[in-house]
């Protein structure tokens, strides 16, 4: 394979920007910017998220078992960069972001501009991120889209020119 044209390519696959967040009640609350994130069924809702194999957040969201997406919008670019390190937890707030506890126990952020918390029902584990496949039980919107809800969120392209995860 010509490892030029695979990355290329791949990077041609366009994406939303989103901060899952979990609490595995044991002290552990992760928060981290995503997106490698699809829908895959109507009846139920499901969504999959790819998570690092190894990264902090992955080991909270295996023992909450549920985790929220936060949705960004367009001019929440900073909160996209903020929550690429990892998550700190202070003073009621995570990485200085204020939330409040959601229906599954997952962070919901107070200035995402909508989030649905999904129960974990199956993990592929291939590869160096694993497939968090989840059911969406709860669904909020903080702040309504005027027009397509998918033209107010935040996207990869929207990073700048040299911001990509994938290839
Ligand atoms: C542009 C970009 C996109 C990312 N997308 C994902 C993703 O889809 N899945 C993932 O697990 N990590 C992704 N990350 C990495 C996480 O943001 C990062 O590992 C995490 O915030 C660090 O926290 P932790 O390792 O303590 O959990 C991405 C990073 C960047 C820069």
């Amino acid at each position: 394979m010509n490892a030029d044209a695979k990355k290329t390519t791949l990077r041609m696959i366009p994406y939303g920007i989103y901060i899952l967040t979990a609490d595995d009640g044991k002290g552990g609350i992760a928060a981290a910017t995503v997106n490698w994130v699809t829908q895959t069924a109507f009846g139920p809702p499901l969504v999959v998220v790819a998570m690092k194999a190894d990264s902090g957040a992955y080991q909270i969201v295996k023992g909450a078992g549920t985790f929220a997406l936060n949705m960004l919008g367009k001019d929440q670019k900073g909160l996209a960069f903020t929550f690429f390190k990892p998550a700190v937890v202070a003073e009621g707030k995570i990485s200085g972001q204020a939330y409040r506890i959601g229906e599954t126990g997952a962070p919901i952020l107070t200035d995402a501009v909508a989030a649905v918390e999904c129960r974990v029902k199956t993990i592929i584990g291939e590869g160096d991120h694993h497939v968090v496949l989840g059911e969406v039980v709860e669904a909020h919107v903080m702040k309504p889209p005027s027009g397509r809800p998918d033209n107010a969120i935040l996207e990869m392209k929207d990073l700048g020119d040299n911001v990509f995860y994938g290839g």
